[in-house]
């Protein structure tokens, strides 16, 4: 049978991958799930477990759920390891977005300044489970999902011994799902091309049966009706003349470089009037987890749609299922980039299609990126690289680099400021620093 641990098993999406793996397991026989946490996150952790047993009971499906805040008892002979860890949990991320605001630069978990610190404070974490899993699985798949998930799968990549691993995320399928919405056609029939980074995917060319029909999404993309956005991002319209010069579709997250100054003016404007993203998520989650505690619950509750993570169980649990039984089908997931883009350095990681086999993702080569996006993309590259090295050297100038390199923060000046105060308010969790 196999063995999944799932590292963060308190995050309230949970249940989604509950429910991932208990669809599949005619096909994904899942034996054992361990669900890790820490002593903090305790109490999210054992109403997490009680529903997984109540949803797999419901189910009919004998998988063992085992709950602990002991990491290497959980990791002895893992099969995957999946990791959805939030260091400092919403209150570190709440910094993330509010800090850079006062200095009117967008904060974003992922994409900013936040993103940035999100890294310094998960790299750590995750290169002490890179060792763990040398030790005690080392035949096991890391399935990363904990973000800034490019730049941390690039940390994994430079400065861990591991070399199965595959980052996720949920904003390609997302685009798939919003594209097929918008065309008013069954998801599987649409194809995207996908390559680019972690929240700085593109899709290339996009097909309905195997015909292309970019030309067609690219209207819909550029008609202000079709909003087109995920449930944790603004979405504001595009200028219809510029997404027809794109000639490509971008993701939600482009919003931020290429609509600079309308979302920060929103995030300005919404961190006022109900609070930033993190302190949204924070009621949510109180409201999920109350609800959770029903012992009359027993399957994932359509509350979850609220927040912005939807069908990343699906990502999850199709790639796991795709390397365990060598399916050879196409899946767009974090990887080294061996050439598949040729800008970007063959040991890199990037977000691009790959036939998924039992030998893990083989990315599909798309030449080049267009020249009018290729220079982003290699500057958030570089953004993550240097953030990845602050992270692992604890080097105040780097940090600055970083900082000042994310194309997001307009000057060196205005970088250090953030990056004094945010280093201040996180501490705790920067034991590097
Ligand atoms: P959350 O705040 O609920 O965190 C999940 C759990 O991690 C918590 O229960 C917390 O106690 C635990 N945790 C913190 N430090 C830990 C450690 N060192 N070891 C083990 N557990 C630890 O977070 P969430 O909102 O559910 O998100 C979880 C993570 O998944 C975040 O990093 C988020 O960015 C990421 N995420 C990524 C995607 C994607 O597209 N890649 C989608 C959704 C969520
Ligand atoms: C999207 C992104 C994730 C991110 C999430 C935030 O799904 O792909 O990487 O973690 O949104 O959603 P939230 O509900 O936490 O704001
Ligand atoms: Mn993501
Ligand atoms: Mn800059």
């Amino acid at each position: 049978g196999i063995k999944i641990v799932t590292i963060g098993g308190g995050s309230s999406y949970t249940p989604e991958l509950i429910e991932g793996f208990i669809n599949r397991y005619h096909e994904l026989p899942v034996k054992e799930l361990w669900l890790v946490d820490i002593e903090e996150g305790k109490e999210k952790l054992e109403i997490i477990g009680q529903l997984a047993k109540r949803m797999i009971e419901k189910a009919g499906v004998p998988i063992e759920v085992h709950l602990t805040i002991d990491r290497r008892e959980a990791l002895v002979d893992a099969d995957f390891v999946t990791t959805q860890f939030r260091v400092g949990s919403l209150d570190a991320r709440a910094k993330d977005e509010r800090i850079p605001l006062k200095y009117h630069v967008i904060g974003q978990e992922t994409n900013g300044p936040g993103g940035l610190f999100k890294g310094l404070r998960t790299i750590p974490v995750i290169l002490e489970i890179c060792k763990d899993i040398e030790e005690l699985c080392p035949n096991a798949w890391l399935v990363n999902f904990t973000n800034p998930a490019g730049m941390v799968t690039e940390a994994v990549l430079r400065y861990s011994n591991i070399k199965k691993v595959v980052g996720l995320c949920n904003v390609p399928i997302g685009m798939r799902m919003g594209i097929a919405k918008a065309l008013k056609v069954e998801p599987n029939r649409v194809h995207v091309d996908f390559a680019g980074l972690n929240h700085m995917v593109f899709g290339l060319n996009v097909y309905l049966d195997g015909e292309s029909i970019l030309d067609k999404v690219i209207e819909s993309m550029a008609d202000p009706k079709n909003e087109m956005t995920m449930k944790n991002i603004a979405g504001l319209t595009w200028e219809p003349d510029f997404i027809r010069g794109l000639g490509v579709i971008p993701c939600g997250y482009h919003r931020y470089y290429y609509k600079t100054s309308e979302m920060l003016a929103e995030e300005l404007e919404s961190a006022e009037k109900q609070g930033t993203r993190a302190e949204v998520v924070q009621k949510l989650e109180k409201e999920l987890f109350e609800l959770y505690k029903s012992p009359d619950l027993n399957i994932k509750p359509p509350q979850l749609e609220k927040r912005g993570g939807a069908y990343y169980s699906d990502a999850a649990c199709s790639l796991i299922n795709s390397i365990y039984n060598d399916k050879r089908d196409i899946q767009p997931v974090n990887t080294r980039n061996n050439g598949a883009i040729a800008s970007i350095p063959n040991d890199s990681a990037v977000e691009v299609n790959c036939i998924i086999t039992k030998d893990g993702p083989k990315p599909i080569s798309v030449g080049d990126l267009p020249v009018a996006v290729r220079g982003l993309v290699q500057q958030i590259k570089s953004f993550e690289r240097v953030a990845a090295e602050a992270a692992v050297t604890g080097n105040y100038e780097t940090a600055l680099l970083a900082m000042t390199i994310n194309p997001l923060v307009p000057s060196d000046t205005v970088a250090k400021q953030i990056l004094d105060e945010m280093l201040e308010a996180h501490i705790e969790h920067l034991p590097q620093f």
